[in-house]
């Protein structure tokens, strides 16, 4: 036990199971020993430890970290409270005494503030690179698919025709502003809570720069008092694993959408699809289905952090100890979220002539006819106007744009000549798009250049 002076009686062993973080927190043993490393390094540096003393600490936790890793060692969950009491009791178990030192000028509260700031440093890395995996994914496919007609929607509706190209790149867009997300996180990670005690400092010389410095942080944080009871950072991580699978759920559904038969757009490997139990001829886009039901998980957990952060008198409270749960949840189903969209979408096919035919002279072409009026110097409302009653007409007569003649354009107005024919065309529809970030085939091909550029 860690406070052994003042207590009589063993902690009951239903509170123990009750209030023991070490399922989650286990996760955190590698950070633990990093940063315990460094305390009794900076001990040593300030003359606490002797050199001897430090050096067999630093060998004892290396040894612990070795013993994780290849499974010969592994804490009781039913011993201990956390992460940090099983790590020192192992210690004493392999050093003796001397492990007694080791949490000298420190506490578990600052401990676990810098223990997760570590891993979120990590993860922040991991994360951002997974992101780029599946960028790259993705501009792969869209180099293949400039021309590929497919029809771009408002409200669900058919709005004007894209590429499919242009809709990926849209996802690549997103992707971009999730990892300056993580971006952002890791940069203001620079500021080491270690050393600032229970929560007022320490009568002790500790020496904070130094395993500020050892730890690769900036400097120390700047005051005690807010350093073990600040979890912004997990809030800010957490956010940012929301907006993040909200990305990939959004896909998910175009994806889920895409592979019905009445789309028909997308066939999924059988490698990232399951079968019915009853219908045999059943193929789910189930992986889809549960990165957008996850999504609603990661939300939860956000929402469910900021709520227990949200009364607590400063500084430490147990309560923080909730955070291990969010946080570990949010960021594994992020990560195993990213690489399954990957996999998914990289043995994809697209049905690359679905839309080519039926696009052919519709109503996704309006827009642009009225830009053709405005062009013969019509002004924009009552282009819009003419065109409306061009479809007002196809639809009485049950045609498309592309199947009516001059002559009948004329008589709804007399500016329509011969030209107008040509924009009829689909095959010419997306070139004449002009302005910057617009599904022109030239302007998107410059846009894979510059992400395939970026992304290196
Ligand atoms: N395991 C705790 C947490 O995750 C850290 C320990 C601090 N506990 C305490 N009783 N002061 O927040």
């Amino acid at each position: 036990m860690l406070w052994g002076g003042r207590f009589k009686e063993e902690l009951n062993s239903r509170a123990l199971k009750f209030s023991s973080s070490l399922k989650y927190d286990i996760n955190l043993l590698q950070e633990d020993i990093e940063g315990s490393i460094a305390h009794a390094e900076m001990l040593s540096s300030i003359n606490i430890l002797s050199n001897d003393e430090c050096k067999k600490i630093v060998s004892g936790l290396k040894q612990i970290s070795e013993e994780w890793q290849n499974n010969s060692w592994k804490p009781d969950a039913g011993k201990f409270e956390d992460v940090h009491s099983a790590v020192e009791s192992r210690l004493f178990e392999l050093i003796g005494d001397t492990a007694g030192k080791l949490h000298t000028g420190r506490s578990r509260n600052d401990q676990i503030a810098l223990d997760i700031i570590l891993w979120i440093n990590k993860r922040c890395s991991l994360i951002n690179s997974l992101i780029i995996e599946f960028q790259k994914t993705l501009l792969e496919i869209s180099s293949a698919h400039v021309e590929t007609l497919i029809p771009g929607y408002t409200h669900l509706q058919r709005a004007q025709p894209i590429s499919l190209a242009f809709h990926l790149l849209a996802y690549v867009e997103m992707l971009e502003r999730d990892k300056s997300r993580f971006y952002f996180i890791k940069n203001n990670l620079n500021q080491s809570p270690l050393g600032s005690g229970a929560l007022a400092g320490s009568t002790l010389p500790l020496d904070r720069n130094y395993s500020a410095d050892k730890l690769g942080f900036e400097s120390p944080t700047g005051n005690a008092l807010d350093s073990v009871s600040n979890r912004d950072f997990i809030l800010d991580y957490l956010h940012a694993c929301s907006v993040g699978m909200m990305h990939l759920s959004r896909f998910s559904e175009e994806i889920i959408i895409w592979s019905s038969s009445e789309w028909n757009f997308i066939k999924l490997s059988d490698s990232f699809t399951t079968g019915s139990s009853l219908m045999p001829q059943k193929k789910n886009p189930d992986m889809a289905e549960l990165i957008r039901g996850k999504t609603g998980r990661v939300y939860g957990n956000y929402i469910g952090f900021a709520s227990t952060m949200k009364s607590l008198p400063l500084s430490y409270n147990r309560d923080l100890q909730e955070d291990k749960e969010p946080l570990f949840d949010s960021s594994f189903t992020y990560e195993d979220s990213l690489e399954i969209i990957n996999g998914m979408i990289s043995t994809a096919a697209f049905n690359v002539k679905r839309f080519a035919e039926e696009l052919q002279g519709d109503f996704s072409l309006a827009t642009d006819i009225a830009d053709w009026l405005v062009l013969k110097g019509m002004p924009f409302r009552d282009a819009h106007r003419i065109v409306g009653l061009v479809v007002q007409k196809c639809e009485k007569d049950g045609k498309k744009f592309s199947s009516m003649s001059l002559d009948e354009l004329k008589s709804i107005s007399q500016v329509f000549d011969e030209s107008v024919m040509e924009y009829l065309d689909m095959n010419s529809e997306l070139k004449k798009k002009k302005t910057i970030g617009s599904t022109n085939p030239q302007l998107v091909k410059e846009r894979i250049d510059f992400w395939k550029k970026k992304l290196v």
